[in-house]
């Protein structure tokens, strides 16, 4: 069983509720995870390509960080996360985005069911193995348009060996998670069909441009 409150969860929403009101201060610490946290951001934006009026869909939203930097860019905002709390944290700063409570592990839900110009997503997708990253990718992938972009930011190592660099440099804080390494998750999202291009932002960070193969 997956999904909310599932016995056995490594990452239950729960976890996220307790951290939704101190977040925002987390990510202002330039440490890991989040060293480079503002630009990897700022990358996400910027490889989305996004125009004034287009639809975007930010996966687990969180405090609506990323969901932000969109709506400025005059962006109709569809924000989903399963913190309730975390969600509640996000409608603060953007009150005119729609907020969806949804797990990702779980079947899509009807009122997200339309064509999105830009789904994006920031530091939500290392908590899933890299089969249940294709799963997600897989079922969201015709949910973008003929030209739309799918653009992941997060905790991502170009191979194991870097990874393992930046393990044994962060100690004690570093966290077993399931951290993107480029090498084996470009050749697996491709078997999609799509073209994947990543580009490392900080040393524990990149992004994934993800689009169609005849873009
Ligand atoms: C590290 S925070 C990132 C928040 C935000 N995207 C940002 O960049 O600041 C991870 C977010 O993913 C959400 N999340 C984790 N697992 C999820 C899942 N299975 N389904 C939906 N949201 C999830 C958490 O609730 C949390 O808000």
């Amino acid at each position: 069983m997956v999904g909310m409150n599932a016995p056995n969860d490594p990452f239950p929403a729960s976890e996220f509720d307790d951290w939704a009101g101190t977040y925002d201060n987390s990510i202002a610490i330039d440490q890991f995870p989040f060293y480079g946290y503002l630009k990897v951001l700022a990358k996400i934006v910027a490889a989305a390509k996004p125009h004034p009026g287009n639809s975007v869909l930010d996966l687990g939203t969180g405090t609506g960080n990323l969901a932000i930097l969109f709506a400025t860019l005059g962006c109709e905002l569809w924000c989903t996360d399963f913190s309730a709390p975390m969600l509640e944290q996000a409608r603060q700063k953007l009150p005119a985005a729609h907020f969806v409570l949804h797990d990702l592990r779980c079947s899509w839900p009807a009122e997200l069911d339309r064509p999105y110009d830009c789904i994006v997503s920031a530091y939500v997708f290392h908590h899933f193995k890299l089969d249940e990253k294709i799963r997600i990718l897989g079922d969201l992938l015709p949910r973008l348009t003929s030209s739309g972009r799918f653009v992941i930011g997060d905790i991502a190592f170009p191979d194991a060996a870097a990874r393992e660099k930046v393990k044994i440099a962060t100690g004690s804080e570093w966290d077993e998670e399931f951290y993107w390494l480029a090498d084996e998750a470009i050749s697996a999202v491709e078997k999609l069909g799509v073209k994947v291009e990543f580009t490392q932002v900080s040393i524990c960070a990149g992004i994934f441009c993800i689009v169609g193969a005849t873009h």
